[in-house]
């Protein structure tokens, strides 16, 4: 353990949260000092137990915030599943924020572009940042680096650009979130149900990805006419059974959709999904190329083209557990830059490129 190892709670061992508590376990630039749990069939198990890590900590799960608030943490990596309880969560980031101790987090992806976020989310988080003289930043994969970083780089290779569409097409028949992700997409709901699936609902995919279309707007230096959302479900014909669910013929399989930021009558910035459960779902659309489960692509239109096709993966997990593990990435190894960051919200473009990958190589 280096002298000045970041003091790290991890807040949720769940499909996030178990990657970034076996990366704070294995970094020697980091030294858990305590697990939530909400699951009381995890509470009162050693941390190690809970990420497959092989050698006890003697940190042991709870699930009582308050006494993770008086461990004098550096830093609080919340994962827990944020936008089915939003008001719960920012409660929670905020009980945090004021008693002194940092928060980096993948949940709440409306605050992954913090600058276009409403108020009800940014003020209460704001506030708790200046009482506790404390950083918040929030960021993963997509939304996240395939909006960000990874169009940065495509951009940073041309002199001009017409165009930019981000794509995440990705498999999710192996991503064991239907709580959240299954239902709000509508997988294995038959075609008369879409009305009320969260995805179709009008605005909602505005709200998470229209942020960082105009975050990139305002980087580029262009005003945008309007943002405009599509959204496209593909319906099974033949049982799909999946990790996520089962689908029944006639139940939704896939799904296409995205925000355009629209100039001049003409998309473009677009941040567009496919995500389908099995291969076997919407054989129409675009697939990942390669034969991989994965990608998050960026196209430039420009001078010149650029493209960039990013796939995460792993000898032991599945492409969507690789997912979550760059996921919880974006955001561990930003905590020493955070625990040093100026006080308030934080977004990805304050933080130096550098300041990501220390702490990675030991
Ligand atoms: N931007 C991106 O690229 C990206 C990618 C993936 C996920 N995310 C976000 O990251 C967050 C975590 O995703 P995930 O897939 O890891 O979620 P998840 O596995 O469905 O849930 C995470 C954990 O949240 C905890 N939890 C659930 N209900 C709770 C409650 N009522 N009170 C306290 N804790 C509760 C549970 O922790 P315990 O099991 O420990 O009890 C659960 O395991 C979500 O907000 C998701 O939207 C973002």
């Amino acid at each position: 353990m280096v002298s000045e190892a970041r003091r790290v709670i991890q807040f949720s061992t769940g499909n996030v949260g178990r990657h970034s508590l076996r990366a704070i376990i294995g970094r020697p630039d980091l030294q858990l000092v305590g697990v939530h749990a909400s699951n009381p069939g995890k509470v009162g198990r050693d941390a190690a137990e809970l990420c497959g890590w092989p050698d006890p900590t003697g940190v042991i799960a709870t699930d009582d915030v308050d006494a993770l608030l008086t461990l004098g943490a550096d830093c609080v990596v919340y994962t827990s599943q944020g936008e089915t309880r939003p008001m719960e969560a920012i409660e929670q980031m905020a009980g945090f924020l004021t008693a002194g101790v940092n928060v980096v987090a993948t949940s709440m992806v409306w605050l992954v572009a913090p600058r276009q976020a409403d108020g009800w989310l940014r003020d209460p988080l704001q506030q708790a940042c200046e009482a506790g003289g404390t950083s918040l930043y929030v960021n993963g994969i997509d939304p996240g680096f395939s909006g960000d970083t990874e169009v940065y780089t495509a951009l940073s290779l041309v002199t001009r650009a017409r165009s930019i569409t981000v794509q995440e097409i990705f498999d999710y028949a192996n991503y064991d979130d239907y709580e959240f992700t299954g239902n709000a997409m509508g997988f294995g709901m038959p075609a008369d149900a879409m009305e009320s699936v969260m995805l179709f609902l009008p605005g909602v995919l505005t709200s998470m990805w229209g942020g960082p279309v105009r975050s990139l707007a305002g980087h580029l230096g262009i005003e945008l006419d309007e943002l405009r959302q599509r959204v496209e479900p593909w319906f099974a014909t033949e049982r799909i059974d999946c990790t996520m669910t089962t689908v029944e013929p006639g139940g939704m399989a896939a799904a296409r959709f995205a925000v355009e930021g629209v100039r001049n009558g003409v998309p473009v910035i677009t941040m567009e999904h496919i995500n389908r459960l099995t291969a076997a779902a919407a054989p129409e659309w675009d697939y990942p190329p390669d034969g991989k489960t994965g990608v998050h692509r960026v196209l430039v239109e420009g001078e010149p083209r650029v493209e960039v096709n990013t796939h995460v993966s792993h000898p032991v997990y599945d492409t969507t557990d690789a997912g979550c593990m760059s996921t919880a990435a974006r955001v561990v190894n930003v905590i020493d830059w955070v625990c040093r960051a100026p006080v308030g919200i934080v977004a990805v473009e304050d933080v130096p490129p550098v300041e990501m990958i220390r702490g990675l190589m030991w």
